[in-house]
């Protein structure tokens, strides 16, 4: 389940089932205009792994195509897990992707203080919801929470030319650096990879 912070929970559900139920897997499924669009996301999150990175939590993994990506271009990473908050996203991440750990639950309620190399989420934050701002402050704190090393995570960026903004919402860069220098002293924001998109890389005040 969705959880009741996420506020429009109930319309996220209904848009990616939606979805899910018409594309069945693949980028169009989890939302994404298309497989070169979410490539492109992936792409980002992958150039800024390094060999020393060996395990990587997905939250938000839909129908797991990252792990897929992974297992080509970082070979490195010896361990993922993804997790999604809905169970029909997961049935298919887990089919598609057997040798992957993946489990259904939201990103809130995994436990494990730096489990992981690396925490990243590539279109969590994408919904419109009640507050986006107060609701990505909470997950990032638990995403830094959860990671010895870094967290990367993407958003749909107010420089969009095109918007649906009843459904999506649209983050200034100030905005999200906002947050992130709350929990980090080291924050990248990275764009021109697509006309409406934007990752932002931190990492934990251990790393050099
Ligand atoms: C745009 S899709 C992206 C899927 C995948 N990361 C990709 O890029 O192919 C966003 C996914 O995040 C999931 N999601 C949204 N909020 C979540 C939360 N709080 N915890 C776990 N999953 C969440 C949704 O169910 C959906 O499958």
């Amino acid at each position: 389940m969705l959880s009741g912070k996420e506020g429009n929970s109930t319309d996220s559900r209904k848009y990616y089932l939606k979805r899910l139920r018409t594309y069945r897997s693949g980028a169009k499924a989890v939302g994404w205009r298309s497989r070169q669009s979410q490539e492109k996301r992936f792409e980002v999150i992958s150039s800024l792994l390094d060999d020393g990175d060996k395990s990587i939590l997905d939250a938000g993994c839909g129908a797991g195509d990252l792990h897929a990506y992974l297992k080509i271009h970082n070979p490195s990473i010896v361990e993922y897990v993804g997790v999604d908050a809905i169970p029909e996203m997961v049935e298919v991440a887990q089919k598609s992707n057997p040798s992957a750990v993946v489990r259904t639950t939201t990103i809130e309620l995994v436990d494990g203080g730096c489990a992981w190399d690396c925490v990243v989420a590539s279109g969590l934050f994408s919904m419109r919801l009640d507050d986006n701002v107060a609701y990505m402050d909470s997950v990032v704190r638990k995403m830094v929470s959860l990671a010895r090393k870094k967290v990367i995570f993407n958003v749909l960026s107010a420089d969009s030319a095109t918007k649906d903004p009843s459904t999506f919402y649209y983050y200034g860069k100030d905005e999200v650096l906002d947050i992130c220098k709350k929990y980090s002293s080291c924050v990248t924001a990275i764009d021109g990879y697509l006309g409406n998109d934007r990752t932002f890389f931190l990492k934990k005040n251990t790393e050099k």
